[in-house]
């Protein structure tokens, strides 16, 4: 029997010459049955936890979304033409219908692991021969050219960007929350029916959005911040674009969101594309707002390279700053991707431009423009040489790079590519982690560094930015355990074909995208604001800046700790032993246990918001409460 509904479902009856799929009688009266069964789903936020009310309210709709269905399902089990596995490399599992392991999977994960160790082998070896390579310190006096209180206006004018930052930040960890609340219990809010106002898939999109949006926001504070800082003088209206840009941002941003909302609930009719919700995770913001977005960013651009100004040409520091252009170019350039498609295109092929630009943003160009800031930084405080400083960022472009551009391709295993695909990225995004196992080496000069002193003026760097270094310390850690560790877990083909999708995928997307890059816009928030303000200001913030420092890192490592990585665990195994359709439905959903496990998060959750996330919320708005009342200064060049 078994044997028999695997030779139906596996026989691929699509014939190529009309362009026609033909069911089979079982399949057909399934396609009819699972009519009914959508229309129910979409009907009762109970059963599809936290959508609107008659979510689909046209039957057509259902019509047309059940056949999508039906054609997903056929595509992940017929086998390819002349091939015996599917279209999606036989994903998802399912024993019974013959859906298991290709031998390419098995064969390419086997094979990346020598690709792993020989990376490490060869960089260890190269660290042990050249002891130049990684974060020395100093060997001659470097005077530092950044001291706190000695800011230009343009460098003041980002703290209002760092509000916005920790505002949104904010919103961001409070929709979360109520996302987490959604998965525990679906059927209500604490006895509020809140399905009605703000339905789970729009807090869910909100939650994603704001992250990419107030992490981005301090990076582009930050970039212009340093700009400034490494050209040394204030170029003239650089105050003035800063204020521009700060307004297009905050409208680009108020729009995006409010446009997800509308689109939500269906009321922007044919220009849902345009102003409305794309539904695409991470590319959710309406055409025009990603368009409006781009626009702000080449004026970002404009902005930095107008800050770095003549230091490009400068025979010492060009070459510095031409790569600190280069990495920041890279940002609105690699967006482009976003626009490659349209509102029809099929699903494959956005997915392979989504993921596009999410994996060459995290996984490559932000990796390299952090280490860029931080290289920059560190020698614009006179913590290393000008030579190490840019051996640092080519190093850092030679490993991130060299393994992520083509690593792209493990968000491509099972989305119709061939083998070819699934060998390439596993081997290559395998590499990914050698330098973030590195982190490790460089950790202790890294700690030594932020404790050295500029012996001239006998001031100790570590004392104002303390907390700077602080955080990027956390950046490190996280990018080894979040990035490193969780990344690498589910990144052999043989285990994302059973995780994908699964509460594996939020541990390392959390522990990740807020360790490495959540910590390190707080980091240059901190930085900012020490920077600008004098030093008894500074005294009165400091304790919150302490307390969230503490209250982010404790409540990440509890959410990891206490629900993500355990219930991520036990779903796996679900997958493994029922298969991947139980584990993603009700029948483990709503076993005890897994509920148990989502409201175990919220101590977590608690501690992050209230300790973390409030704290940096209160500094910034007293860091811009003191620069706003302050009398304007006479501009101090940082050179
Ligand atoms: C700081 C660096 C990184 C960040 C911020 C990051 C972030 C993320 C996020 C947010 C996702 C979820 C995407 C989704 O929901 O569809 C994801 C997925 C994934 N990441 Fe990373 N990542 C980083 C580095 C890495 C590294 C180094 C590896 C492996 C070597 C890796 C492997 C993966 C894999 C395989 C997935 C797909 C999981 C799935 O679809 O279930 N990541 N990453
Ligand atoms: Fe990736």
């Amino acid at each position: 029997m078994k044997a028999r509904l695997q030779e139906i479902l596996k026989e691929n009856r699509h014939d190529p010459k009309t362009d026609t799929l033909l069911f089979t009688m079982p399949e057909e009266e399934s396609y009819r049955s699972q009519i009914g069964k959508w229309t129910d789903y979409f009907s009762d936020p109970v059963t599809n936890r936290g959508l609107l009310y008659g979510h689909i309210k046209n039957p057509w709709e259902i019509e047309k979304l059940t056949a999508f269905f039906a054609w997903t399902a056929w595509a992940s089990v017929a086998n390819r033409p002349g091939k015996t596995y599917s279209y999606t490399n036989n994903f998802p599992y399912d024993p019974l219908v013959g859906n298991t392991l290709t031998v390419g999977a098995i064969l390419w994960s086997a094979l990346s692991l020598i690709f792993l160790l020989a990376g490490t082998a060869a960089v260890l070896f190269a660290f042990g021969r050249f002891s130049f390579l990684g974060w020395k310190g100093k060997k001659e006096h470097i005077h530092p050219r950044m001291l706190p209180g000695m800011t230009t206006e343009s460098q003041k004018a980002t703290i209002k960007y760092f509000v916005i930052v920790a505002m949104l930040f904010l919103a961001q960890t409070l929709v979360g929350g109520a996302t987490a609340h959604y998965r525990a219990d679906p059927g209500s809010f604490y006895g509020i029916d809140f399905a009605r106002f703000v339905p789970s898939n729009l807090f869910r999109t909100w939650h994603l959005q704001l992250a990419i949006l107030w992490i981005a926001m301090a990076y582009i504070a930050g970039g212009l911040f340093l700009s400034v800082g490494l050209g040394g003088e204030e170029p003239k209206g650089q105050a003035r674009g800063v204020n521009v840009l700060f307004v297009a941002l905050v409208l680009v941003t108020l729009g995006s969101l409010l446009g997800e909302m509308l689109g939500v609930f269906q009321v922007l009719e044919d220009l849902w594309f345009w102003f409305g919700h794309q539904g695409w995770e991470y590319l959710d913001l309406g055409r025009a707002w990603q368009i409006l977005l781009v626009i702000g960013f080449l004026l970002w651009l404009f902005l930095v390279i107008r800050g770095v100004g003549t230091a490009r040409k400068d025979p010492k520091e060009g070459e510095i700053s031409t790569l600190f252009i280069l990495t920041a170019a890279a940002i609105p350039f690699l967006y482009l991707p976003a626009m490659f498609f349209g509102s029809t295109t099929h699903y494959t092929v956005v997915d392979v431009w989504r993921f596009w630009i999410i994996h060459l943003w995290v996984e490559g160009f932000f990796e390299l423009f952090v280490t860029t800031m931080i290289a920059v930084l560190f020698y614009r405080l006179g913590m290393v040489t000008l030579q190490t400083a840019t051996r640092v960022i080519y190093l850092d472009a030679i490993l991130f790079l060299g393994a992520g551009i083509i690593g792209t391709g493990h968000h491509w295993y099972w989305t119709g590519q061939t083998n070819v695909t699934v060998a390439f990225s596993a081997m290559f995004s395998a590499l990914e982690v050698v330098p973030l196992t590195l982190l490790t080496l460089d950790a202790w000069d890294f700690i030594k560094l932020s404790k050295s002193k500029c012996d001239i003026c006998g001031r100790e760097i570590s004392i104002p930015h303390r907390w700077t270094f602080y955080f990027m310390m956390a950046v490190g850690f996280w990018n080894f355990v979040g990035a490193g560790i969780f990344g690498f877990l589910i990144n052999l083909p043989v285990v994302s074909y059973f995780e994908v999708g699964t509460i594996l995928t939020p541990n390392h997307g959390h522990s990740a995208m807020m360790g490495v890059f959540g910590m390190f816009a707080i980091s240059f928030l901190v930085f900012s604001v020490r920077q600008v303000l004098e030093d008894d200001e500074w005294s009165r913030i400091e304790k919150y800046i302490r307390t969230s420092f503490w209250g982010l890192n404790i409540g990440l490592a509890l959410m990891v700790i206490m629900n993500l990585f355990p219930a991520g665990v036990l779903q796996f195994l679900d997958v493994l032993q029922n298969g991947y359709w139980h584990a993603r439905g009700p029948e483990f959903m709503n076993r005890g246990l897994a509920i148990l496990m989502e409201w175990l998060r919220m101590p977590a959750d608690l501690i992050f918001i209230i300790a973390g996330v409030v704290p940096i919320v209160i500094a910034s708005l007293k860091a811009y409460g003191f620069v706003r009342k302050r009398s304007p200064k006479i501009y101090v060049s940082t050179s």
